[in-house]
């Protein structure tokens, strides 16, 4: 049976009002045509969700917060808790994205982050991802500090419901994309790296995306050839021609 794909917009801090988050809604939902093997989802901004997800109706298509705080409430000014974006019927959420790593995000928090999304049943999307890479491949040894600080918190019930998204930083809003030959060589590192963690079947189970500088032009290639279970997608999301080609290619 053919695996389960995940395509994921992240519309980080796009659009700029309210009413072309939903006429962007519109025109993913339009020309969206679902398929049981394939799992699409957009994150737009906390403030356009409801409106969003009323927009894509009945429509398969998945909503997705950018960030979760890591209390369910209480006293935290200015942050968005998982039992107010399951209330909004969200269903992802992206957790330890490099734009938050990089405002101070750290794995204990994202621990903490994962552990919140899934007690309210939230579906984490856990980004992992190194800043460069270097000639002599230290890079694997940081992206496997980030997996075993996630595997940590998580037992083999836990991870299975869990999505990772390997998002090297370099490549993030860039241009550069890694090459499929690298995304394959990712994939099969963070699978050995859970088999280890974990076993086998339970590392099978776990959806591993890819995610920078995703684009209509190269979503074939990395996907027939860097073997991971879909992709996560910044800029070309914001595009619904180019964020349904890209989820075409995934199909193919
Ligand atoms: P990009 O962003 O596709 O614009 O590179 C990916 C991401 O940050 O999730």
């Amino acid at each position: 049976m053919k695996k389960t794909t995940f395509v994921i917009g992240n519309w980080k801090l796009n659009p700029s009002s309210l009413t072309d988050a939903v006429k962007l809604t519109a025109e993913v939902t339009k020309k969206y045509k679902a398929d049981e093997q394939t799992v699409v989802a957009v994150a737009p901004g906390y403030l356009h969700i409801a409106d969003v997800t009323k927009k894509i109706g009945r429509k398969a298509i998945a909503v997705a917060a950018q960030d979760v705080a890591t209390e369910p409430m209480g006293p935290f000014t200015g942050e968005v808790s998982a039992l107010q974006l399951r209330d909004l019927k969200v269903s992802f959420v992206i957790i330890g994205h490099s734009e938050r790593r990089a405002m101070g995000e750290t794995d204990e928090i994202v621990q903490k982050k994962i552990q919140v999304a899934l007690k309210y049943n939230l579906i984490p999307v856990i980004c992992i991802g190194e800043k460069d890479r270097d000639a002599k491949g230290d890079f694997y040894s940081f992206v496997e500090k980030q997996i075993k600080a996630i595997a940590s918190v998580l037992t083999a019930a836990q991870i299975k419901k869990v999505v990772i998204a390997y998002e090297p930083i370099w490549a993030i809003g860039t241009g550069k994309t890694a090459t499929a030959a690298d995304v394959k060589e990712m994939q099969l590192f963070l699978f050995s790296t859970l088999t280890k963690l974990y076993d086998r079947p339970t590392a099978a189970k776990v959806p591993l995306l890819y995610g920078g500088s995703v684009k209509k032009e190269n979503a074939l290639e990395l996907h027939k050839d860097g073997g991971m279970d879909g992709f996560l997608v910044g800029g070309a999301s914001l595009k619904a021609d180019d964020f349904i080609s890209i989820i075409n290619a995934t199909k193919r």
